[in-house]
């Protein structure tokens, strides 16, 4: 099955429209087949973070793993890591920022990071501290000059701190809550479209507790609209986004969204609209 791509804004690379957001993989007994799953379906966008407690050694395992002869098995085209991985510093400081890069490479088992974003930069005042003089945004520069990474994104998850970062101009892409139970991003997406900012849509089907709800209802028949294919479905149906990395620790999940994005059926306004009218109702 073939994923849709789109270019992540400024970075200027192609994406697969499914990304995979590892953040809880790890923590899964199947986390690892999970994201062999991922690379296997062609999967090209993977999200972890310093943060995420296993997620960067999960990858970088298989990383190395990949490296051995016979490529552990897997079956992708090439013996090196198939997928561009985007990690995340929380540090606000220039040391703090350069070292977390070091232990990302090192714990992935990377020469370069495609993407290497701030983590969170939700309120004012860290928004002073990692972009102002000794910052986090400069450690981050200077790792791009080293070529340790490639490209330098952001995440938040303040509407009004997201529009600053996007119009700074520093950013390559921006990492942004966005669903039906959430659509208040829209407005930020067209705007960072239009600025050629890549936009990659965290918490695109609602989190875990909601698709677990979701998925009780699937169970018994009377899910209605609100299903975790039709939640991609809306994120995907917005031009300006890149990449929908929803969060999976099972390979099945994987095999049902791929599915879902290689179908590539649009959503038309009045199913966003009611789904939205869905989401709403579902506690
Ligand atoms: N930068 C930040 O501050 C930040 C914050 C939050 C998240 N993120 C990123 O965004 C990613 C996604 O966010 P999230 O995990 O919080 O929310 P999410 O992707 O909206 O939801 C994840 C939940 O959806 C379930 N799921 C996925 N596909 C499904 C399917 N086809 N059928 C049924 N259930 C399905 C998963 O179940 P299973 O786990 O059981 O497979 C998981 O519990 C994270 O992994 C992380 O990479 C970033």
């Amino acid at each position: 099955m073939d994923l849709p791509r789109r270019r992540l804004g400024r970075t200027g690379l192609m994406v697969t429209a499914l990304g995979l957001g590892a953040m809880d993989t790890s923590q899964s007994p199947e986390g690892a087949a999970t994201l062999r799953a991922a690379l296997e379906a062609g999967i090209n966008f993977i999200d972890t973070a310093r943060e995420y407690a296993g997620s960067e050694f999960l990858i970088g395992q298989l990383v190395r793993e990949l490296r051995e002869p016979g490529g552990a098995g897997l079956d992708v085209p090439a013996h090196d890591f198939p997928a561009h991985v985007g990690s995340k510093t929380f540090s606000h400081t220039l040391d703090g920022s350069q070292r977390d890069v070091d232990r990302s490479l090192s714990v992935l088992g990377l020469e370069q990071i495609t993407l290497y974003q701030l983590h969170d930069i939700s309120t004012p005042a860290a928004y002073e501290e990692a972009m102002g003089a000794n910052g986090a945004l400069e450690g981050l520069q200077v790792a791009r000059y080293r070529e340790l990474i490639r490209s330098i994104g952001v995440s938040s998850h303040n509407l009004e701190v997201a529009e600053q970062l996007i119009r700074s101009g520093e950013f390559d892409t921006i990492m942004l809550e966005y669903s039906a139970f959430y659509p208040d991003s829209r407005p930020l997406i067209e705007l960072a479209h239009g600025l050629d900012v890549g936009v990659i849509v965290m918490r695109p089907v609602g989190g875990s507790g909601r698709t677990s709800v979701m998925r009780g209802r699937l169970a018994a028949g009377d899910a209605g609209v609100l299903t975790p294919a039709n939640l991609l479905r809306y994120v995907l149906a917005q031009p300006g986004v890149s990449v929908a990395i929803p969060g999976a620790s099972y390979p099945s999940r994987i095999a049902e969204n791929v599915a879902t994005v290689a179908r590539d059926e649009p959503m038309s306004e009045s199913e966003q609209r009611a789904l939205e009218d869905a989401a709403a109702r579902l506690y």
